[in-house]
Parts: structure tokens; sequence; C-alpha cells
């Protein structure tokens, strides 16, 4: 197992009921804005919720953050932080909302051009306190240190990650999931898997706990995933998975581990360029990787079928074959497409798409073997 430094300081307020705790997590006296995205929290009664919580702050809101949010809005957002001296930021939403409250976090303070952030990785010295009301478990973004900001005008999708944007606190109602659509759900269920994979599919280190951890998390979203469709209204399902979710990203089982994400990085253009959710990117590329780096990812990939698919039988090569083939068939059983003409991309595309990996000189993968060459070879295999 490699060394490694962790502290994850986000305060985890799970159950039934939890916003009502808002006002005993943010300090007495500040002035706080609200964050969301396009209303849902003002169909499903979060709003009031959070509302009441809040009747004894000053507060004020800025809704319209847009899935996979946009540079633009946020820096409307920024504006208004400063005009109003606003004092804390409570994001109350999904990664979206959560990954914009972030960036708005940092860029207020920021000297310079906040873009820079995302652009050159400039790096982040301070930001503004904010908590997270999570409304979809999926990106883990309430109990983490990073964010995603799109850039539609340049066609661009970055990260960025820091210390500083660490919310203070991560509500999590699982009722509060009940409304979402069933894409949304399916979404975060194959979210939340690739998340483990991309911390554990690499090569062996002999890091024990962090493999379990991964193995037990990947069977919950697996079993749970498959259920919740089918009984959507099942409080103990939806439990397990914000839970599950949060956990495959809030830094704990990556620790001491080499990484992938090229997964992730691959399909951000996917989501900037064709518009695919962040998920639906992800289910395309994953085999890909796999069918692509079977040879670098062999040891993980066979622990991988065994551990989480009890695919114990036959040669090696078959074991591989089948983990891949059996990954797939859970995207499509959890109603998600997995090959790039089904979204109407052709080859034509393929240029362009692996662009921003050449712009920003990625090397991605766990041995930086992928580059923007390798990226469009993997896209190939998912045509
Ligand atoms: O905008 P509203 O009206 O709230 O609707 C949202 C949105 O349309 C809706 N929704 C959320 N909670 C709901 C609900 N609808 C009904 N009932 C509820 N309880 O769902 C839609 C999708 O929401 P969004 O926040 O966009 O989804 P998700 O949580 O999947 O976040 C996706 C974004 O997170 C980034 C992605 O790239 C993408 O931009 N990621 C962030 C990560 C991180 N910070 O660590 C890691 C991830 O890998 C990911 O990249
Ligand atoms: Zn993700």
């Amino acid at each position: 197992m490699n060394n490694f430094e962790f502290c994850n300081p986000v305060k985890a307020v799970f159950g039934k009921g939890t916003i009502a705790r808002l006002p005993a997590l943010i300090p007495e006296g500040l002035k706080v804005l609200v964050v969301y995205g396009g209303g849902s929290i003002r169909k499903n009664g979060v709003y009031e919720q959070v509302a009441g919580a809040l009747k004894n702050f000053q507060w004020l809101e800025f809704s319209g953050i847009e899935a996979n949010p946009h540079y633009e809005t946020c820096m409307q957002a920024v504006e208004l932080v400063r005009k109003e001296k606003v004092d804390f930021l409570l994001a109350v939403g999904g990664g979206s909302a959560i990954d914009a409250t972030k960036f708005i976090a940092a860029a207020v303070p920021f000297e310079g051009d906040p873009w820079d952030i995302l652009a050159k990785g400039s790096p982040v010295k301070e930001a503004m306190p904010l908590g997270a009301v999570l409304t979809l478990a999926a990106t883990g973004s309430e109990m983490n240190e990073r964010a995603v900001i799109s850039r539609i005008s340049a066609g661009k999708k970055l990260n960025f990650a820091t210390p500083a944007v660490f919310p203070k606190f991560a509500v999590m109602d699982p009722e509060i999931t009940y409304s979402l659509p069933a894409r949304q759900v399916a979404n975060g269920v194959v979210d939340s898997f690739i998340h483990v994979i991309e911390q554990y599919l690499t090569y062996p280190v002999n890091a024990k706990v962090q493999d379990a951890f991964s193995e037990s998390l990947m069977r919950i979203i697996v079993e749970e995933g498959r259920k919740v469709l089918r009984d959507p209204l099942n409080y103990d399902i939806r439990a397990n998975l914000m839970w599950a979710a949060t956990n495959a990203l809030n830094g704990w089982i990556g620790q001491g581990a080499p990484q992938d994400w090229s997964s992730h990085r691959i399909g951000y253009a996917l989501t900037a360029q064709f518009g695919l959710a962040h998920a639906e990117t992800l289910a395309v590329i994953l085999p890909g990787v796999m069918e692509y780096m079977r040879k670098e990812k062999r040891e993980k990939i066979l622990q991988l079928g065994a551990a989480v698919f009890n695919i114990t039988e036959g040669s090696p090569d078959e074991r591989i074959s089948k983990t891949i083939e059996v990954v797939e068939s859970f995207f499509r059983d959890m109603g998600l497409k997995t090959r790039l003409n089904e979204y109407e991309i052709k080859e034509s595309a393929l240029d362009k798409l692996v662009e921003p990996i050449a712009q920003m000189g990625w090397k991605l993968g766990e041995h930086g073997a992928i580059d923007a060459t390798v990226a469009r070879e993997i896209l190939r295999l998912r045509l």
C-alpha cells in the first residue's frame, strides 16, 4: 500500500428529517445564500423544509444551476454574493448544485480570473464556507473536495479539487430522493459504481482494507441498484444507496491505492459536446477502458469478477471477458445505453471528442498511458 495523508472534515448528518438540523449546523448570525437548481426542490417540499429551518437566519437564494453547472451561471452567483455580502453558502441539490456552490465559494475571494482555477489549475488558497443538503445520491460531492464545471461556449468541462471547498456538513435525508425520476436514480447508481471502479480497477498494491471496502460498496450498489427501480419508495434501499454513493467518493477507499479516472475524463467531452448526462458517458466508456486495458488491469478485473459478480469458472481470459460483459449488462439493466451509436455519435465525431485531452495534455489512467490517441481508440471500441 502506498503512503497517504488524508482527512475528511465533513460532518455527515444522515437520516429522516435531518434538514431540521440546519440551525445547529450553520453558525448563528451568518447571512446565507441558498443555491439550487432548476426547481425540483420547489415541487418536492424540500424548499419549504429548508426555508423553515432557516427562519431565524437572514438568507437569500440563487436558483437556476444547470445539470452539469455552467461557469457563466456560477459567476452570476459570485456577483450576488459579493454585492449582498453573503457569509455562508448552502447548496441544496445533487452534484450540480453542490459543485457549483464549491466553485462559487472558491471564486468569490479569488484574485484574478476564476476560470484559471479550472483551466490552469490555479491554486485556491481560501474559499467561503459552505454546507450541502443532498437531494440525489450519486456524485459524493456532498462529502468531498472536488467540483466539475462546464463552459459550454468553449465546449469544455473541467474539474478542480482543493480541501478549501470541503463542505462543513452534508445533510442526507434519503426520503428526499423519492421524488427523483427513475432515469436520475439509475444514473446515480451507475455513477457511484464507477466511482468505486476508478479507484479500484487498477493494479494490486495489497491495500486490503480499501479493496474489501470497495468490493462491499460495489456489491451493495449492484444489489440495491437493481431493486430501487422496482421498489422506489423503499427507505432502506434509498438509505443504503445514498450512504454507499457518499462513501464511494468521500476519499477513503482511494487512499494509498493507484487511481484511474480515465472514464470520467474521457466522458467530459461527451457531456460538453453532445449533452449526455454524466453517468451516461461513463456507461459507454468504462467497458471500453476495461477491454482496452485488459492486460494492465488483469489482476484487478479477475478480483472484481470473483468478489462482486461471483465469476470464478473458466480461464483467466474468459473470466475477464465475462466480467466486462456483466458490468455492461448491469448498466443496461439500469436502463442506460452503452454504445455511442445509440446516441447517434459516429466515428467522424471522435477527433473532436478527444481534442480537450490533447489540449490539456492529459495522460490518463493509473499508468498515465491514455492520451488523446488512446482515448480515441477506446471510444472507437464503443461505436
Ligand atoms: O435542477 P433540479 O431541478 O434540482 O433537478 C435535478 C437535475 O435536473 C434533478 N434532481 C435532483 N434531486 C432531485 C431531482 N429531481 C427530483 N427530486 C430530487 N430529489 O436531477 C437532475 C440531475 O441533478 P444533478 O445534480 O445534475 O445530478 P448529479 O448529482 O448526478 O450531478 C452531476 C454533476 O456532478 C458532477 C458531474 O460531472 C455533473 O456535472 N460530478 C461531480 C463529482 C464530484 N464533485 O465529486 C464527481 C462525479 O464524478 C461527477 O463528475
Ligand atoms: Zn462520476
